[in-house]
């Protein structure tokens, strides 16, 4: 089988249509839909990726004609890639893993002490081409939905909330966030995240406090044009402080986040977690979340960074 070159460049705003499109099919098709195009609805990945940081979304071209992209994220010492997609009429012809020798440098720039994807764990071909880059599978991530409980209920459950919009200055935001990230793996920082979604609009990150102090917070998204869609509020990544009480603090953060999808309007709360952080998995799962999407998170090194029972966090790489 011969196989085109491949160039790689930076992904351009002019392209978003096209990688929007190429995404969609891309999934659709692997996932059997009968209208491929129609994959995440009216949910956005592309171009709130590529907003959050242009230089670190990356295209494909063969022939001069955009056939693939891969975002890669940066959260402080912690960097994952995904979604990473080619246009059907290409696959198995070299262009993923074109992609992928681009993408490990931009690890390696970074200087970041783990990386990581989510993929699907039922195919071999996944799993084979990222190991071929040294990546190992450790626990599933599972995504959970429930529809959010009432706003009464969810709001006596979560105590004293607040959110980062109602606050005057970001950048305290982003540093009461910081603690609780740090303590849960050393360098994590997803104030990327914080800021895409005040400055695109993409949601809220709720924040509870306790003596004063931050105990956790969740980047929610909400609504049309997020990574959440029309009646959902997905959260993007959420935490509280571990070690003691870290349960009841979770709790709190959860019923926190459907409070505010619930005032919202929200139908639907996602939220994805590695089973590997036992309590957290566990807490969802007795409020009612039920698992949507299945996936397999894949690791450089071969550690669980903050995959593990000591970590009380929501977040899926995907
Ligand atoms: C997954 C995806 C990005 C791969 O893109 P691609 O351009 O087809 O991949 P490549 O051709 O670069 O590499 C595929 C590798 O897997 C290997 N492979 C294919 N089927 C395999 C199998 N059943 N078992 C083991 N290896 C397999 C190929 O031989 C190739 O390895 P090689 O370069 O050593 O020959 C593409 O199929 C896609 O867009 N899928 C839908 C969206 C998706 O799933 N994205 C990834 C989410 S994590």
């Amino acid at each position: 089988m011969t196989k085109p070159d491949v160039t790689i460049r930076p992904l351009q705003e002019a392209d978003l249509d096209d990688a929007d499109r190429i995404m969609r099919l891309a999934f659709g098709t692997f996932l059997g839909l009968p209208d491929p195009g129609s994959f995440m609805g009216d949910a956005d990945y592309v171009r709130s990726r590529w907003a959050a940081d242009p230089d670190s979304a990356l295209a494909a071209e063969v022939d001069g004609r955009l056939v693939g992209t891969n975002f890669v994220t940066r959260w402080g010492s912690v960097g994952f890639f995904g979604p990473l997609t080619v246009d059907p009429s290409l696959w198995d012809k070299g262009v993923a893993r074109a992609l992928l020798n681009e993408t490990m440098p931009i690890f390696a720039q970074w200087g970041v002490s783990h990386a990581g994807l989510f993929t699907f764990p039922q195919s071999p071909k996944h799993l084979a081409l990222y190991q071929s880059f040294g990546f190992l599978p450790h626990f599933l991530t599972s995504v959970l939905a429930r529809p959010p409980a009432a706003l009464d209920d969810a709001e006596s459950a979560a105590g004293d909330w607040s959110a980062a919009s109602q606050t005057p200055e970001l950048e305290q935001v982003i540093a009461w966030c910081g603690r609780v990230t740090d303590e849960t793996y050393p360098g994590l920082d997803v104030a990327r995240e914080i800021r895409a979604t005040a400055t695109q609009k993409l949601g809220d990150t709720v924040l509870i406090f306790g003596d004063g102090e931050i105990d956790g917070f969740a980047v929610c998204h909400s609504g049309t044009g997020s990574e959440a869609g029309t009646g959902t509020c997905f959260i993007k990544f959420g935490a509280v402080l571990p070690g003691p009480g870290a349960p009841v603090r979770f709790a709190r953060l959860v019923a926190a986040c459907e409070a505010f999808a619930a005032g919202q309007g929200a139908q639907a709360m996602v939220a994805g977690v590695s089973t590997g952080r036992r309590g957290a998995y566990q807490i969802l799962l007795e409020r009612g979340y039920k698992a949507q999407l299945v996936g397999v998170t894949m690791h450089l090194p071969d550690q669980s960074a903050y995959h593990n029972a000591s970590a009380w966090v929501i977040d899926d790489w995907r």
